[in-house]
This record gives C-alpha cells, sequence and structure tokens, in this order.
C-alpha cells in the first residue's frame, strides 16, 4: 500500500497534522473498493485532493476522473449534464448528449458541493448508486454504468436532512466511508509550514526574495481563525510576497492582512464576518460589484433619460458613450471576474474538471465558462433596468432589431439573445 507520505508529495499535500495523515491513510485505504466516500471540512481545507488520491490509487485509474461542481450548475441543466439527454427532451435539446455518468463508466465522479443538488437530481443520482442504472433525461431507455462516486460537502448534512433538502438514504449511501479534513486552525504544527511553502512558491513566481515572518508575527499566525483555511492562507501569503518591500514581516504588518483582527479592510467586509469561507477574493469581488451598482445607477438615468424623450438623435448623442461604456468590452464584469478567477482559482471556479491520471492523453471535454454563470448572479435590477431599455428602443423602432441594437450600442446577435433571455 503506498504510504502515507509518499501520497502527500505526488499530489502536493504539506502538513503533518494526525488528523490530515488519517485522512490520507483513510483515503489510501478505500481507494481500492469501490465504496462511495463523503469528504466533509470547511472550505479551504483542501478536500479535492482526496477524489484524486483515491481515482489515482484505484483500478479506475486509466478511466476517466471527472469533478462536477454541483453548486455551480443551474438546476434546470444539472440532470442532462450527469445523464445526459434524448434529442428534443428540451427546447435547444438539438442533439443527444451524454452525460458525465456515460462519459465517465469504468472511472470516477467526483460531485463537489454535493449538498448543493436539487432533490429530483437526488432521486436519479440514488438510483444510479444503488444499480448502476440511469435515464437520459427525455429517455425511457435505460442504461447502465459503473462509476465510483466520491462526493465533498462543507454544509452540515444532518441540518440540510432535517430540513428535508437533502434526502437521508442518499446520505447514508454516500457517506459509507466519511472522511473528515480538519480546519487550519486546529492544524496548529501545520499552519507555519504551510505559510513558508506558500511564501517559497510565491517568491520563486515573481523572482523575488522569500518573506519572512518574525516571532509576534508567527504566534499570530497561529492565534488566527483562518475561516478561509488554507485557501485563506495562500491567498495572505501572495499578497504579502506581493506588496510588502520589506521582507521581514512583523506583527503589525501581518495583522493588516488579517480581516477581523484591525487589518484595514472595507467595512463591508467586517460586516460579512459570519460567512466561514471568507477569504480575500471577496474583496476583488466585491469591487466588481460595486462597480456593477454603478453602472445600474448609470442604466437608471439612462433609462430615465430614454423614458423622457421621444427623439431617438438626442439620446443617441448624449448617451452613446454611455451605452457604450455599459456594454463595452473594457467594462465588461463578466469577463473581469472570469479574468480574475482564470488567474489563481481557474479550477475552482470550473464547474467541471476532467483529470487524467493516467499517461494516455485522452479528450477533455470543454470546460465551462465561468463567465456564464455570472451572468445568472447578475444584480437582478440591472436585469430589469436592460430589459426595459431593450424594450423601450424595440418599440422606438417598431422592432427592428438592427435599429434597437444600433441604439444600445450592442451587436444584434446580443440584441437578439437577450430577446430569447426574457422572452420579448
Ligand atoms: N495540505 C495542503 N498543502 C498544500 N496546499 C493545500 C493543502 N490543502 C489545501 N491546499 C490548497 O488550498 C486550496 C484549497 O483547497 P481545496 O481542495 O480547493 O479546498 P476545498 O475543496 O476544501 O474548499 C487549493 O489551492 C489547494 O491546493
Ligand atoms: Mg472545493
Amino acid at each position: 500500500m503506498e504510504s502515507i507520505q509518499a501520497t502527500k508529495q505526488r499530489f502536493g499535500i504539506i502538513g503533518n497534522d494526525p488528523k490530515l495523515n488519517r485522512a490520507i491513510e483513510k483515503a489510501i485505504q478505500v481507494a481500492p473498493t469501490d465504496i462511495s466516500v463523503l469528504v466533509t471540512g470547511e472550505s479551504g481545507v483542501g478536500k479535492e485532493s482526496i477524489p484524486k488520491i483515491i481515482h489515482a490509487l484505484s483500478h479506475r485509474k486509466h478511466h476517466k476522473y471527472i469533478a462536477v461542481n454541483c453548486g455551480a450548475i443551474p438546476e434546470g441543466t444539472i440532470d442532462s449534464e450527469l445523464f445526459g439527454h434524448e434529442k428534443g427532451a428540451f427546447t435547444g435539446a438539438t442533439s443527444t448528449r451524454s452525460g458525465y455518468f456515460e462519459v465517465a463508466d469504468g472511472g470516477t465522479i467526483f460531485l463537489d458541493e454535493v449538498g448543493e443538488l436539487p432533490l429530483p437530481t437526488q432521486v436519479r443520482l440514488l438510483r444510479v448508486l444503488e444499480n448502476g442504472e440511469f435515464l437520459k433525461v427525455g429517455s425511457s431507455k435505460l442504461q447502465k454504468t459503473d462509476v465510483r462516486i466520491v462526493a465533498a460537502t462543507n454544509v452540515k448534512m444532518v441540518e440540510a436532512i432535517e430540513k428535508g433538502k437533502f434526502r437521508e438514504d442518499l446520505f447514508y449511501r454516500l457517506s459509507t466511508v466519511d472522511i473528515n479534513l480538519p480546519p487550519l486552525r486546529e492544524r496548529s504544527e501545520d499552519i507555519h509550514l504551510l505559510f513558508r511553502k506558500f511564501a517559497s512558491d510565491f517568491a520563486q513566481k515573481y523572482k523575488m526574495p522569500t518573506v519572512r515572518l518574525d516571532e509576534q508575527a508567527i504566534s499570530l499566525l497561529l492565534q488566527y481563525r483562518w475561516s478561509g483555511n488554507i485557501r485563506q492562507l495562500r491567498n495572505v501569503a501572495e499578497q504579502i510576497s506581493v506588496l510588502e518591500t520589506e521582507r521581514n514581516i512583523n506583527y503589525t504588518t501581518l495583522k493588516n492582512y488579517l480581516p477581523n483582527m484591525g487589518g484595514n479592510l472595507p467595512a463591508v467586509i467586517g460586516a460579512k464576518k459570519t460567512e466561514s469561507d471568507f477569504s480575500n477574493e471577496r474583496e476583488i469581488l466585491y469591487k466588481v460589484l460595486f462597480d456593477m451598482q454603478r453602472d445600474v445607477n448609470d442604466l437608471k438615468k439612462l433609462t430615465m433619460e430614454l423614458m423622457n424623450s421621444n427623439s431617438a438623435s438626442t439620446v443617441k448623442e448624449e448617451n452613446s458613450s454611455l451605452i457604450n461604456k455599459i456594454y463595452s468590452k473594457e467594462h465588461n464584469h463578466e469577463e473581469q471576474l472570469a479574468a480574475i478567477v482564470e488567474d489563481e482559482y481557474a479550477e475552482e471556479s470550473a464547474k467541471v474538471e476532467v483529470l487524467n491520471i493516467s499517461e494516455t492523453p485522452e479528450q477533455k471535454p470543454s470546460n465551462y465558462d465561468f463567465a456564464e454563470e455570472i451572468e445568472e448572479e447578475e444584480n437582478l435590477s440591472l436585469h430589469e433596468k436592460e430589459l426595459e431599455l431593450i424594450k423601450k428602443s424595440l418599440e422606438k423602432y417598431k422592432g427592428k432589431r438592427k435599429d434597437a441594437a444600433d441604439e444600445l450600442g450592442i451587436s444584434e446577435r446580443t440584441l437578439y439573445r437577450k430577446i430569447k433571455q426574457y422572452n420579448l
């Protein structure tokens, strides 16, 4: 059996905490079986390594490993993503499509954030776990598959079950073996070790000397709550590595990078104290949200003007720059967000990831566009304003899309997409 140390090395796992070691040991032990495993632990504790270990050390290693982020796929499409669909099963289903359970036959599927699965999907999942049978959406032909499931969650499943959000039978089926990863604050021996590792990685990446913590800074590192766990620690190490010119870091400097420790972070962050997976990525997201809010206000203004004006040309002249700004590429939040995420957190944002552990190159299904996801979460009022604006424009040009699109400063294709999206 592969040793814990060797496995840690192979998967880039740092730390010597006994609970961490036990988790890795359990993963090694269950790997050769087909037992379903539920990985639990707070956000950022490193849950994603466990299914990779299990797959790589199993007889399934030459088949596919597909990681699905259940929380990131819209409810309406998740069944079709997982189980595939038949041509004509729903509007837009122009051809038959294989789902992950078909594609990963013989391999492993990692269902991340499994607590987010909608109830109807839970029923389908239970069935495939029980006898390997599933139906494509819109099909009545039973299909068989042989997939090993590893699931992960950071939500309290018992609570979810009590609230009727998660099926108890499915929970027991998924958690035949439970692997828990401890929060970073309980791994006091590992915190400084991890910091040093990240600091050295970032020093290499940015070609700068490695930052070092003095005694007091180290004790602060150990006292801190780390609600975003290792992900947060890595972000802090990166920020300090990039931003601090003095490479010896003292207590006061470190404190500035730790939210809730009197660091000078925006108030809005402080107000969100209770959230568990709070990290510095949020700061960037907030910034983008503020920008978005500004755009909503711009749009409001523009809509008001459009409503009060009956001459197309006035609007066009006065506001074409505004319209351009709002719709231009340079000011596209979806892209801004996508870029931020692509940079460091690509693997975390992707809804689906296919890992190729065996040597033979296999085809990678295209990753989903994070931008799509953001689009859905976009400020509702922004949508409303946009809808109003488009309606007005279409009315004014008596439904002539080309003219309306010109006025709105967007392409006809985008307008067409919006018309479909809003059912105009
Ligand atoms: N023990 C560890 N050693 C090194 N890096 C780690 C460790 N645990 C987690 N990480 C890193 O921290 C980040 C968050 O881990 P991830 O598995 O995505 O967390 P989770 O899925 O539990 O939210 C990843 O970039 C991961 O590589
Ligand atoms: Mg994760």
